[in-house]
């Protein structure tokens, strides 16, 4: 008779939030005890579909633990009267920090130069040996202004980059000031980018926004940055283009079809690979949780939820 139900386990200050309005399950056998669920707490590793809303049928919200939000169907869940949240803001810095962690690491060539080393490869200081390229003087472009968007623009200029983006919508000119950022048309990004990092959500429109075509218009030597949802890129068509030279390197954390990573990437020695950890800092997944946790506290007890998906 669970009136809340977990897919993960919630750190304590969640499971004291949540427990005096009812008893919490989950994650062991969170499935089975949807019959009874008010709130479900859950990750991107779970489908919330019609199929799964079908064992809910008390359900009132979903508080969805992480940012992206694809893998629940709104509008099911709102023809339904069910609440849909999400955690924007909280893990913001920690992804914009992730995402220049690849771009550091694939411009300088960081986890080749590594994986050298403990090869015993490292037979003293080499005046030509494991060179990088510069960043500063470098153009940074951003595919998607969003929030996390905004937060690696503010970290290109002290790396010396410049920055430039393209986003459906347009920050007002105030912003794109203090962010020192240009808006520039699609093809002025992909031609413009000697870093292309990617920050748009995974809709329709989006999938595969890198694919072939793009791939072959960006400049010659130039980088690819993904840490926002995998399904943007066309990852066949990515593998082809770092195999054949157009790109110099790329560093992913997400991946089209995770958790499996196309084999051509695992090839590859100029693609840093990481295993979708743009949010993983203590910090940021504790905030995650607490914030899913606080959303599905004031839908139960009668309130508006702090971050809903409008
Ligand atoms: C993580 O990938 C998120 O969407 O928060």
């Amino acid at each position: 008779m669970a009136r809340i139900v977990t897919t993960f386990p919630l750190p304590g200050e969640a499971s004291e939030l949540l427990r005096p309005l009812g008893p919490v399950a989950g994650p062991d056998g969170w499935r089975d005890a949807l019959a009874d669920a008010e709130a479900l707490l859950c990750l991107l590793t779970v489908r919330v579909d019609a199929a799964l809303l079908d064992l809910a049928p008390r359900l009132k919200v979903v508080a969805n633990a992480v940012v992206g939000y694809e893998h629940v169907d709104v509008a099911a869940c709102r023809a339904r009267g069910i609440v849909v949240t999400n955690t924007p803001d909280v893990l913001t810095d920690a992804t914009a920090d992730l995402a220049f962690a690849l771009i550091l690491s694939a411009v300088r060539g960081l986890p080749q130069a590594e994986r050298s080393l403990r090869a015993g490869e490292f037979h003293g200081w080499g005046f030509w040996d494991y060179l990088g390229g510069d960043l500063p003087g470098k153009t940074l472009g951003i595919f998607g202004m969003g929030r996390i968007g905004q937060a690696v623009a503010r970290r290109a200029a002290p790396f010396g980059m410049r920055a430039i983006y393209h986003s459906r919508t347009r920050l007002p000119a105030d912003a794109e000031a203090a962010l020192g950022a240009e808006w520039v048309d699609l093809d002025a990004l992909i031609a413009r980018s000697d870093v292309l990092s990617l920050h748009a959500p995974l809709t329709p429109d989006t999938r595969h926004a890198i694919d072939a075509g793009v791939l072959r218009r960006m400049r010659p030597g130039s980088f690819l940055v993904n840490t926002a949802r995998g399904a943007l890129v066309d990852e066949a068509a990515l593998v082809d283009a770092l195999r054949d030279g157009t790109l110099a390197g790329a560093g992913l954390d997400v991946y089209e079809h995770e958790p499996s990573i196309h084999p051509g990437l695992l090839e590859l020695p100029n693609v840093v690979l990481l295993p979708h950890v743009g949010s993983a800092t203590r910090e940021t997944r504790t905030r995650m949780a607490m914030l899913a946790a606080r959303n599905a506290h004031a839908v139960l007890s009668g309130h508006p939820p702090l971050t809903p998906v409008r």
